[in-house]
C-alpha cells in the first residue's frame, strides 16, 4: 500500500474503525464470514438523480454519493432507523476519497453494493460495446472499494437489456462480467463478487437469468438482483407475481436479490411486500433486497427530502419503518448448510427470443493488444478528427466491399466472429479499419486520407516480443481469438487508449460507438458506402 505520511496516519486510524466482517457467498446465500450468520440485505438505494450542479469537472455527470462525508454522516441515522445493513450506489467517482463515508458506513454496520459504470460510460442497450475504455472505468471503481471490508460487491451492468430485441446487449454485459470478475482475480483482492441487476421483463426474465449464470464459472454471476415493482398497494405474495418469481430461483445455485423493489403507485407505499421479502414463503430462496430509493426527487420514490443539513422523512420512510422492524428472518448457520443446487443454468439457445451467444463471449478488454496493432498499423485517424466525426468515418470504410475492412472491429453476435479489436478504443478500432483499407489498397498514398482525416504514420519496424503472439492470434484481419484475457491500460501507455478514454466526453464516447453500430445495422443490408447522423 503506497500512502503519503499524512494519509498514512488517517488511513491506519480508519482502517481500525472500519473493520467490519466481510460477506462471503457460499452457495446461494450470503454469510458473515466469520460467524457464519446468514447475510440477509436490509438495503437502501442512495444515489441522487444525476446533476449537473455537481461540484465535480464537468464531465462527471452524477453525484458520487460516498465522497461528502457530511451529506452521509447526514442520512446514515435516517438509514439507521429503517434497520439498513446495504446501500447500493450506481456511480461513484474513482478519483474521489471514499474513506470518511466508508468508515462512518461501516460503524453503523452498512454494507456496499456498487455500480462499476456511470452514465457516461455504460454499456448502451442500443449499440453495445465491451471495451477498454470501459474496462479502465471497472477497474478503477473496483481499486477503490476493495480496500474496505463493507463492499459487498459489483454490478456489472443494471437493467441492459430490457426487450427481445436487444437482448445480445447482454453478450456484452458477460464479458464485463468475466473481465471484472479475472480482475479482482488478478490483483488478489478478497472474494468480491460481481453481478447483474435486471429489471422484470416478462419476455426475457427466464432467459436473462439463465444466460448470466450459465457456463463456465468464471464467467457467469456471483450473484442475481433483481429490479422488481410487481408488488403495489395492498397485494400479496400470489397476486404480486413473487410466488412465481420465487419458484424461478428456486434451484439457481448462486444468491438472488431484490437490487430494487418498492412501487410507488397508490403512494404512501405500505410496504407490506417487506413482510414476505423476510417471510417463511422466500427467504429460502432470496437474500433480502434494497428499497428504491432514499431520497426524495421527481420520480417520486423518496423516504426522505434533503435540504442542505436537513433531513425530513415522508410516510413512505414511517410505514417502511414499521414493516422493515418486524422482518425477522432467521436463515441458516453456513457451517449447517450444503448447497443442493450447485448446477448452473443451461445457456439459452440463440433464436428469436434470445440473441446472446453464450460462448464465445465478446473478447477480452485487452489493451496491450490494441497498443500491439496502434504501433503495427502505417494509417491512422488524424488527430485533428473530433470524436463527433468517427461515426461518419466508421460509416464510410466499413460500407467498402462489405465490411471487409471492419472485420477486425466487428460486434454483431450473430454474424460472428467477434472482431478481436472491437474492444479498442473507438479511435482505435477505426484506426484499425482504416490500415486495412489502405493495405488493401496496397498502401497507395491516397487510400489513406479520407478527407485528411486519416494519415500515414511510421509503422513500427518490427513487432516488439510482448506482442507477437498477441497480434498473430487476433490474426491480419483481426478475426482471430486471442486468449491472453482482460488487462487494464496503465497510465502513459503508448496506445493512447487511457488518453482517449479520459479524454473524450460522455457525450463523444456514445456518439462514437453509436457510429460503428449503426454502420454495422445498414451497412451489411446495403452493402454500400453510408453516411451517418
Ligand atoms: C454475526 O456477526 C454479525 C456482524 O458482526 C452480527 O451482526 C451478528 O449478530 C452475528 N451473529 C450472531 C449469531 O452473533
Ligand atoms: C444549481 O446551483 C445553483 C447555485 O447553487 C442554484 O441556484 C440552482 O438552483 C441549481 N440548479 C439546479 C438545477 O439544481
Ligand atoms: C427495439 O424496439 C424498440 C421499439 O419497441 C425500438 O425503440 C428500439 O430502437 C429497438 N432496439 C433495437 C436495438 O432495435
Ligand atoms: C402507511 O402510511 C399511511 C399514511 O401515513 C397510514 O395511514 C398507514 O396506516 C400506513 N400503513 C402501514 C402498513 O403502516
Ligand atoms: C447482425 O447482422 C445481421 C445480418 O446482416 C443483421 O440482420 C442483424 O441485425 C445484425 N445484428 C446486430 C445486433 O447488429
Amino acid at each position: 500500500m503506497k500512502f503519503s505520511l499524512a494519509a498514512a496516519a488517517t488511513a491506519l486510524f480508519a482502517t481500525a474503525l472500519a473493520d467490519v466482517d466481510p460477506i462471503i457467498i457460499k452457495g446461494s446465500k450470503f454469510f458473515y464470514k466469520t460467524n457464519g450468520t446468514q447475510f440477509f440485505m436490509r438495503g437502501v438505494a442512495y444515489q441522487q438523480e444525476i446533476n449537473s450542479n455537481t461540484s465535480a469537472s464537468s464531465d462527471v455527470q452524477y453525484t458520487d454519493p460516498l465522497s461528502d462525508a457530511t451529506s452521509c454522516k447526514r442520512d446514515i441515522p435516517f438509514l439507521t432507523k429503517v434497520k439498513t445493513n446495504t446501500i447500493r450506489v450506481y456511480a461513484i467517482n474513482p478519483d474521489e476519497n471514499h474513506d470518511d463515508c466508508m468508515n462512518a458506513l461501516a460503524n453503523a454496520g452498512i454494507y456496499v453494493i456498487a455500480d462499476l459504470s456511470e452514465p457516461g460510460l455504460s454499456i448502451n442497450r442500443e449499440d453495445p460495446e465491451w471495451n477498454v475504455p470501459l474496462f479502465e472505468r471497472y477497474t478503477k471503481v473496483i481499486d477503490v472499494m476493495a480496500k474496505y471490508t463493507n463492499t459487498l460487491g459489483f454490478f456489472a451492468g443494471n437493467e441492459v437489456s430490457n426487450q427481445k430485441n436487444n437482448t445480445y446487449a447482454s453478450a456484452f454485459v458477460k464479458a464485463a462480467v468475466r473481465d471484472s470478475k479475472a480482475y479482482i482475480k488478478s490483483k488478489n483482492y478478497r472474494a468480491l463478487g460481481v453481478g447483474y441487476a435486471t429489471n422484470d421483463d416478462a419476455d426475457i426474465r427466464e432467459n436473462l437469468a439463465s444466460y448470466f449464470d450459465c457456463g463456465k464459472t468464471e464467467e457467469a454471476i456471483d450473484f442475481w438482483g433483481y429490479n422488481i415493482y410487481s408488488w403495489c398497494g395492498e397485494s400479496s405474495f400470489t397476486k404480486s407475481g413473487f410466488d412465481v418469481r420465487t419458484k424461478e430461483f428456486e434451484s439457481y445455485n448462486v444468491p438472488v436479490f431484490f437490487a430494487e423493489y418498492g412501487c410507488n403507485t397508490p403512494r404512501p407505499r405500505l410496504f407490506t411486500e417487506v413482510g414476505a421479502l423476510y417471510g417463511d414463503d422466500m427467504t429460502g430462496v432470496w437474500s433480502g433486497g434494497i428499497v428504491y430509493m432514499y431520497f426524495e426527487e421527481e420520480n417520486k420514490f423518496g423516504l426522505a427530502t434533503v435540504d442542505g443539513d436537513k433531513v425530513t422523512t415522508n410516510e413512505d420512510f414511517d410505514n417502511l419503518s414499521k414493516e422493515i422492524a418486524k422482518a425477522t428472518p432467521s436463515g441458516v448457520k453456513a457451517d449447517s448448510y450444503s448447497p443442493t443446487n450447485t448446477a448452473a443454468a443451461s445457456c439459452p439457445t440463440v433464436n428469436s427470443d434470445w440473441g446472446a451467444p453464450s460462448d464465445p463471449l465478446p473478447p477480452a478488454a485487452n489493451a496491450v493488444l490494441c497498443s500491439c496493432m496502434m504501433s503495427s498499423i502505417g494509417c491512422q485517424v488524424a488527430d485533428s478528427v473530433s470524436d463527433d466525426d468517427l461515426g461518419d468515418l466508421f460509416g464510410t470504410v466499413c460500407g467498402y466491399e462489405e465490411g471487409k475492412y471492419c472485420a477486425g472491429v466487428n460486434k454483431n453476435t450473430t454474424v460472428g466472429p467477434y472482431g478481436a479489436y472491437g474492444m479498442c478504443s473507438a479511435k482505435e478500432q477505426l484506426s484499425f479499419a482504416l490500415n486495412a483499407y489502405y493495405e488493401g489498397q496496397k498502401k497507395a498514398a491516397k487510400a489513406c486520407d479520407f478527407k485528411s482525416s486519416a494519415t500515414v504514420k511510421a509503422a513500427a519496424s518490427s513487432t516488439a516480443s510482448s506482442c507477437v503472439s498477441l497480434m498473430s492470434q487476433a490474426g491480419k484481419e483481426g478475426t482471430g481469438t486471442v486468449t491472453a484475457g482482460a488487462v487494464a491500460g496503465t497510465s502513459g501507455s503508448s496506445s493512447g487508449s487511457k488518453g482517449a478514454a479520459a479524454g473524450m466526453s460522455v457525450t463523444h464516447v456514445r456518439v462514437g460507438s453509436l457510429g460503428l453500430g449503426l454502420y454495422v445495422l445498414g451497412a451489411l443490408a446495403s452493402g454500400f458506402a453510408m453516411i451517418l447522423l
